[in-house]
C-alpha cells in the first residue's frame, strides 16, 4: 500500500509517518511541497499515485481561524476538497482528520456518530466542509474525529503547562469545558489499525474516559512533579477567547467499539506515556511551547 500524508510535519504527522510505515510506502508531505491551497495540489497528488491519502494537513488555531474565517475556510475547507478530488483522479481512499469541535456540546451527554453535527465556530464550521468534501468526493473513505490533541511535537496544551510551570507562572484554567485528550501517537496507531483492517466510515477515536481542562491540568503537575494545589479554576467566560468552545464535547468511540476494535487506553495512561517520551526527547526546543 503507497499512503501519501499530508501535514506530515504537524503534532499528529510526525507520529503517523512511523506509525504507518509497516502498512507499505509512505511519503509524507509538508505546506513546502505540498501547500493545499495551491490549486496545482490536486495534479501533485494524483501524481503520488497514492491508495490512501491521510490528510492531517489543516489550520488548527481555533482562535485564529475565528480572526481570520476566510484562511480557515481555504486551508481546511476548500484544501480537503482539493485534496479529496486528487484521491478522485486515481481511485485513492482518503482519511480525513475532523474534530469535535463539529458539535455544539449541548447534548450533554457524548456525542455518537450519528448525532447530528452543529458547529459552534469558525473552526468547527471549516472541519465539517472538510467532512462533506471528503464524504462526497472520495471514493473511499475514513473520517476520524478526536479531540483535543497533544503529542512530543508541536504546541500543545500539555507543553504549554509545563512550559509555564517553568517560567513560574500563576495558573488558572478552565473547568467547564469537558472532552477527551487525546494522544497523538495513540491516534496514529488507531488510524494504521483502520487501514491495515480494510474499513471505511465514520469513527470517534478519542483516549478514553474524559475530564475539564482543569482537571488535565492537574494531572499535567502531578505526573511531572509539580504541585497541583497551586492551579487556580476559571471559565470560559473569564477566559473570554475569540472562539467560543462546546461545553461538552465527550465523543463516544461507538463505531470504533462496534467494529470489535480495542478501546484506546484511558488518558491518563496516555498523558503518563507522553510525558515519559518527552522527557526522554534530547532536548525540548524553547520555541516548542506557547
Ligand atoms: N490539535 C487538536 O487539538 C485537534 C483536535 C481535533 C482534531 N484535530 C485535527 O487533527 C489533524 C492534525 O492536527 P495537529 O494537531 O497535528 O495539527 P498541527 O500540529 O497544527 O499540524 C497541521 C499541519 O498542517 C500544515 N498545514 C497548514 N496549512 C497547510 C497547507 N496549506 N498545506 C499543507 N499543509 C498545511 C501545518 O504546517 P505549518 O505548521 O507550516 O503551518 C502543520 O504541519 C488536523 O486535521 C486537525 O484539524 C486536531
Amino acid at each position: 500500500m503507497r499512503i501519501v500524508i499530508t501535514g506530515a510535519e504537524g503534532q499528529l504527522g510526525v507520529e503517523l509517518v512511523p506509525a504507518l510505515t509497516p502498512l507499505g510506502e509512505v511519503i509524507g508531505t509538508t505546506i513546502a511541497d505540498l501547500d493545499i491551497t495551491d490549486p496545482d495540489c490536486v495534479n501533485r497528488l494524483a501524481a503520488l499515485a497514492p491508495d490512501w491519502v491521510v490528510h492531517a494537513a489543516a489550520v488548527t488555531d481555533v482562535d485564529g481561524c475565528e480572526r481570520e474565517p476566510t484562511r480557515a475556510m481555504t486551508v481546511n475547507a476548500e484544501g480537503t476538497r482539493r485534496v479529496a478530488e486528487g484521491c478522485r483522479c486515481v481511485g485513492a481512499g482518503l482519511l480525513y482528520l475532523s474534530t469535535d469541535y463539529v458539535f455544539d456540546g449541548r447534548k450533554g451527554i457524548s456525542y455518537t456518530e450519528s448525532d447530528a453535527p452543529v458547529p459552534l465556530n469558525v473552526y468547527g464550521r471549516s472541519k465539517l466542509e472538510g467532512e462533506r468534501a471528503t464524504r462526497s468526493l472520495a471514493p473511499r473513505w475514513i473520517i476520524i474525529r478526536t479531540a483535543w490533541l497533544y503529542g512530543t511535537h508541536g504546541r500543545n496544551f500539555v507543553k504549554t503547562i509545563l512550559g509555564k510551570v517553568r517560567d513560574g507562572e500563576r495558573l488558572r484554567v478552565v473547568d467547564d469545558q469537558v472532552g477527551s485528550p487525546t494522544y497523538a501517537r495513540d491516534l496514529a496507531d488507531a488510524v494504521a489499525l483502520l487501514l491495515s483492517r480494510g474499513l471505511t466510515g465514520l469513527y470517534h477515536v478519542t483516549n478514553s474516559d474524559s475530564c475539564s481542562w482543569y482537571d488535565f491540568a492537574r494531572e499535567i503537575l502531578r505526573l511531572s512533579g509539580s504541585d497541583p494545589s497551586a492551579l487556580g479554576r476559571m471559565t470560559s467566560a473569564e477566559l473570554s477567547r475569540s472562539a467560543r468552545r462546546p461545553a461538552y464535547a465527550v465523543l463516544e468511540n461507538a463505531a470504533w467499539q462496534a467494529a470489535g476494535l480495542p478501546p484506546l487506553r484511558p488518558w491518563p495512561e496516555a498523558l503518563a506515556a507522553m510525558l515519559a517520551a518527552l522527557r526522554s526527547k534530547p532536548q525540548m526546543d524553547a520555541n516548542e511551547h506557547e
